[in-house]
């Protein structure tokens, strides 16, 4: 594994492979025992973006790690002024030992890639979120011990957690069900992906995507840069909301997943979510947990 720029790049194999080293170093992180691995090393994190989880979860994590990571928003970069990522990438390759970079187009996160000589992960386009996902599983992995057989449904936006879950949840042998209403579908790649895998649902009914689900994910009607389509979203997507009721056709006891931020009385209750609070913010918690485990996998010397 050279980079993390969407799941689809990643076998079973080496999401499992994540997934252990991540609940190995959440174990020695809760029993303070040191794991330097990436001493001397630095991550330049590009933020195109706002972000709580992305930026803090990476800054800690790679000082826990005995390295360091530096911000560079792209209102201060030369990116921000013209400067082609291409050459971005190359001048970057020089002084840093890996690149996280947030921003709209797939593309320019391909490209800086393509052009660098050093690992770039994708901390979220507009077409994936693999980091968020990384997570996802994890959290799934430790309340239900395993991820064969177990089945996800999410419900709202077909947009880049939709993608991204799409991809890892089937990859990992999980049922996923999607709800979505016409015109808000997920990235016809990631359809393509799935066509034909009888463990992969797309429904305009949230009921029948939730019916017996281990899992019931959801994520904002409006992502970042969809602001002015605010309004003709909140309409779309009525009837597309994660509550008490809709959970009824879930299985008892199932799990609610959000990447977050979320949207109290838009695409979740108030209620539902202060109900599987404890576990949203594990979820949020395990961003640091993956991350480093990516980071080691693709900036660590030694393999663990
Ligand atoms: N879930 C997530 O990526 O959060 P941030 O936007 O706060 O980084
Ligand atoms: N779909 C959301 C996810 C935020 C973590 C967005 O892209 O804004």
């Amino acid at each position: 594994m050279k980079h993390l720029l969407k799941m689809s790049d990643l076998s079973k194999e080496e999401i499992i492979s994540i997934l252990d080293l991540a609940d190995q170093l959440k174990y020695e992180q809760k029993n303070h025992i040191p794991h330097p691995l990436l001493a001397g090393k630095s991550l330049g994190m590009i933020f195109q973006k706002s972000s709580t989880r992305t930026r803090v979860s990476f800054e800690v994590g790679m000082y826990q790690l005995g390295g360091q990571a530096l911000f560079l928003s792209s209102n201060d970069l030369q990116i921000g002024r013209g400067e082609p990522v291409q050459d971005t990438a190359r001048v970057l390759s020089r002084y840093l030992d890996g690149i996280m970079i947030r921003t709209f187009a797939q593309k320019e996160v391909e490209d800086l890639a393509a052009y660098g000589s050093i690992p770039v992960i994708n901390g979220l386009t507009d077409y994936a979120h693999p980091c968020q996902v990384l997570a996802d599983l994890m959290t799934i992995r430790e309340k239900y011990a395993a991820l064969e057989g177990i089945k996800l449904c999410y419900i709202g936006d077909g947009n880049n957690m939709a993608n991204s879950l799409i991809v890892g949840g089937l990859k990992m042998g999980m049922k996923v069900a999607v709800a979505a209403p016409e015109g808000y579908h997920p990235d016809p790649a990631v359809l393509d992906f799935a066509a034909g895998n009888p463990d992969f649902l797309l429904t305009g009914d949230p009921a029948l995507a939730a019916a017996d689900a281990d899992v019931v994910y959801t994520d904002t009607w409006a992502s970042m840069g969809q602001e002015k389509e605010k309004a003709e979203r909140l309409k779309a997507f009525a009837g597309y909301q994660v509550n008490e009721e809709l959970l009824k056709n879930a299985k008892p006891g199932a799990m609610v997943q959000h990447c977050l931020p979320a949207y109290r009385e838009q695409e979740i209750t108030e209620d539902v979510f202060e109900v599987h609070a404890d576990e949203l913010f594990e979820e949020a918690e395990n961003r640091l947990h993956v991350q480093k485990a990516v980071l080691v996998k693709l900036m660590g010397e030694e393999q663990r």
